[in-house]
C-alpha cells in the first residue's frame, strides 16, 4: 500500500504559477494506492474512476503521461492495475489529483519491485498534473511527496523548504462548494493580469510578500500575525477574481466565530476555505461552519 498526502495552502496561491512563494501544509487525508498484476488499468470507486491509458478520458490521459515518465524506472515488460482509496475529496482544492498521481506512482514502483527516486516521482506526478492543470507550479505533488509544513518557490528545480514551527497549528478547512475548475481559474487571474498588468503585478508580489512574512511567523510561533497574513491573502486573492459568494461568507462566518484568521485555500472558485484556529475556538468555528452547510474538516498541522 502506497500513501500521498493532500495538502492545504495556508498562504500564496496563484502567485506561486508566477514564482511568487508559497506556504502549504501537508495533511493526513490523501490518497492510499495498491498495484497488483493486471493490464495497466486505474481504479477508484470513490471517485467514479475506471480509466486505462488511451481511453479517451482526462484521467485515462493523466494516468498514461504517468505510467509514460516511469516507464524506464520500471521496465518495459511491467503492466500494473492500480486501485484507489481516498480520504480526502476530489476536485476540492485540496491537492487531490497529486496526491492520486503520486500514490499511484508509488504503488506502480512497488508493484514492478522498482525503486523510484524522487526527480522520476516528480517529473511523472508533473506530467499527471499537467494534464488537469495546463500550468501546474509543482505545489501540490511536492506536497504529496513529502508532507509537512512547506515553502515552496517553484523552478527547475523547485525550491522547498521545511518550515519548523514551534506548536501545532490547528486549522478548519471547510469545503462549502464543490470545486471550481484550477486551470480555468489560473487562466483567468492571467488573462485579469494582461489586462491591467501593474495593478495584478502588484497584487501577486503582495501575496508573495505575505507568505514570505507568513512562513517567518510560524517559524516564530505568533499565529495571531499567521491569522492576519491568512486575512489579508484573501482580500488579494479576492482582488485577482477567484472567491465567491460562499467562500466570502464561509471566511466571514469563522472570523465571527473567533478565528485567528480565514481564506480561501486552493484555486478558489468554490472548493475549500481554512481558518486558523486555537484549541478553544475549534469547535465554534467549526459550528459556524457546519451551520452554513460545508463539509468540516479539522486538522492539526506542524509542531
Ligand atoms: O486547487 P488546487 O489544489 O489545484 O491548488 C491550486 C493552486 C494554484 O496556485 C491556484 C495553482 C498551482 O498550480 O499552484
Amino acid at each position: 500500500m502506497a500513501f500521498a498526502n493532500a495538502k492545504v495552502l495556508l498562504l500564496g496561491e496563484h502567485a506561486v504559477v508566477y514564482g511568487q512563494p508559497a506556504v502549504a501544509a501537508g495533511l493526513d487525508l490523501g490518497v492510499d494506492a495498491t498495484g497488483e498484476a493486471g493490464t495497466w488499468q486505474l481504479v477508484c470507486d470513490a471517485w467514479g474512476i475506471d480509466a486505462r491509458p488511451g481511453d479517451g478520458t482526462r484521467v485515462g490521459e493523466a494516468f498514461a503521461a504517468l505510467v509514460e515518465r516511469l516507464g524506464a524506472t520500471v521496465g518495459p515488460g511491467a503492466s500494473v492495475r492500480v486501485t484507489l482509496t481516498p480520504t480526502v475529496p476530489a476536485g476540492a482544492g485540496l491537492g487531490s489529483s497529486a496526491a492520486m498521481a503520486v500514490a499511484t506512482a508509488r504503488a506502480i514502483a512497488d508493484q514492478a519491485g522498482a525503486a523510484l527516486d524522487e526527480d522520476t516521482l516528480f517529473d511523472a506526478a508533473l506530467a499527471s498534473e499537467r494534464v488537469f492543470h495546463a500550468n501546474p507550479s509543482g505545489l501540490d505533488h511536492a506536497v504529496a511527496m513529502r508532507g509537512g509544513l512547506v515553502s515552496y518557490v517553484r523552478g527547475t528545480p523547485p525550491l522547498i523548504r521545511s518550515i519548523q514551527s514551534p506548536a501545532p497549528l490547528d486549522l478548519v478547512i471547510a469545503q462549502v462548494a464543490p470545486g471550481g475548475d484550477t486551470g480555468a481559474l489560473v487562466s483567468g487571474v492571467a488573462a485579469r493580469r494582461d489586462r491591467f498588468p501593474d495593478a495584478i503585478g502588484r497584487i501577486i508580489e503582495s501575496i508573495g510578500d505575505v507568505a514570505r512574512r507568513g512562513a517567518a511567523a510560524i517559524g516564530a510561533g505568533d499565529v495571531a500575525a499567521l491569522g492576519e497574513l491568512m486575512d489579508i491573502d484573501h482580500g488579494l486573492l479576492s482582488a485577482l477574481g477567484v472567491s465567491t459568494p460562499e467562500l466570502d461568507a464561509a471566511v466571514g462566518a469563522a472570523r465571527h466565530a473567533g478565528a485567528l484568521g480565514a481564506k480561501l485555500t486552493g484555486a478558489g472558485g468554490g472548493g475549500c476555505m481554512v481558518a486558523l484556529v486555537t484549541p478553544d475556538t475549534a469547535s465554534r468555528v467549526a459550528s459556524a461552519l457546519d451551520a452554513l452547510g460545508a463539509t468540516v474538516y479539522p486538522a492539526r498541522v506542524g509542531g
